[in-house]
């Protein structure tokens, strides 16, 4: 029986053992990195630098909330806003796999300057084992490249520390909660963020529009779930689709933006079935998509395909 306890005391003494001068993570968010800042954050103190990065790709409010977070957890950290840098890098792109590696790319590139200005000699990387193991193997198609934080290039010169390296999910979130952090029941959510949930060239205007619809989806299945209407989905989020439709607003004929609902079941994101949801939820999903965004999407659709032949994300 694996001891989150246990695990954590073992992994200061370690880290502390290892780590010299100052180290320095990239902070997402999501449950690894978090996990991994938090526990290393207690053998280093103020040695560890947290680096998040805004894309202008989060979700709403997620900046706000990530800051928080890691204040509260006492992790010394800086929020660097680099949205100008993405929107620019991703003008007229539209291809996935494009978009995925710009994506990535800069990512490197600005986690690379704080690293330089920081005087870090360590990289701390929230790797968990299906991240290698499944990377190893080179046996498998490349049918998205998965964009992590964790992908950080080799010649960073900095010594790697993977505190999370021999443990699977369901054992970082037994010690995400014993660290009492908040992340531990989140949905997972892709590194390329927004980007690759607004199918064509992601603007600031576009991913503003899938920010909302997303928001709203996760407000009204959570609702709908803690009402007892249905249960929790895997995942499930908004997609906005690059046609538009012809719809009516008042007596007048729109032209608008189709958002396409996702939720699905799953246990390890290989397969995956869609949501049974029920239809006054989805109802209500519908009616207030389109009465907060009125000029801009008229149309909302559910997405009714399994993994496969569909993946979970469009992109
Ligand atoms: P797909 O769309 O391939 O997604 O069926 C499977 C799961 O992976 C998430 N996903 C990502 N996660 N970096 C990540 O860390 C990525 O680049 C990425 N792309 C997709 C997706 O949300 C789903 O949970």
């Amino acid at each position: 029986m694996f001891n989150a306890e246990k695990f954590i005391q073992e992994q200061i003494a370690k880290v502390r053992d290892e780590v010299k001068g100052k180290a320095i993570i990239a902070a997402s968010g999501g449950v690894d990195s978090t996990v991994c800042a938090a526990l290393v954050v207690k053998a280093l103190g103020d040695r560890l630098l947290a680096v998040y990065v805004d894309t202008g790709f989060m979700r709403k409010g997620e900046t706000e909330t990530v800051d928080k977070m890691l204040r509260k957890l006492g992790v010394n950290h800086i929020v660097v806003d680099a949205s100008d840098e993405y929107f620019a890098a991703l003008k007229g792109v539209i291809e996935p796999e494009k978009k995925r590696k710009i994506i990535g790319e800069k990512f490197i590139r600005v986690f690379e300057r704080e690293a330089r200005k920081s005087g870090a000699e360590y990289l701390v990387q929230g790797t968990i084992a299906p991240d290698w193991i499944e990377s190893g193997g080179g046996l498998r198609d490349t049918i998205k490249s998965h964009h992590n934080v964790g992908g950080l290039p080799e010649d960073m010169d900095l010594k790697l520390i993977e505190p999370l390296r021999d443990l699977y999910k369901d054992e970082v979130r037994k010690v995400a909660r014993a660290l009492k952090i908040e992340v531990a029941e989140k949905q997972p959510f892709p590194g390329p963020a927004l980007a690759i949930r607004v199918m064509g060239e992601p603007t600031r205007e576009s991913v503003e529009i899938v920010r909302e619809a997303c928001s709203i989806v996760e407000d009204e299945i959570e609702k709908a779930s803690s009402e007892g209407k249905m249960k929790l989905p895997w995942q499930y989020f908004a997609v906005l689709l690059p046609v538009r439709s012809v719809g009516v607003q008042g007596d007048i004929r729109a032209y608008g933006y189709t958002i396409a609902v996702r939720a699905v079941d799953s246990v390890d994101a290989m397969t995956a079935v869609y949501s049974k949801i029920p239809h006054d939820v989805l109802e209500t999903i519908s009616t207030r998509i389109t009465n907060k965004m009125k000029d801009k999407v008229n149309r909302v659709v559910y997405d009714v395909t399994d993994k496969p032949p569909a993946t979970i994300e469009w992109e």
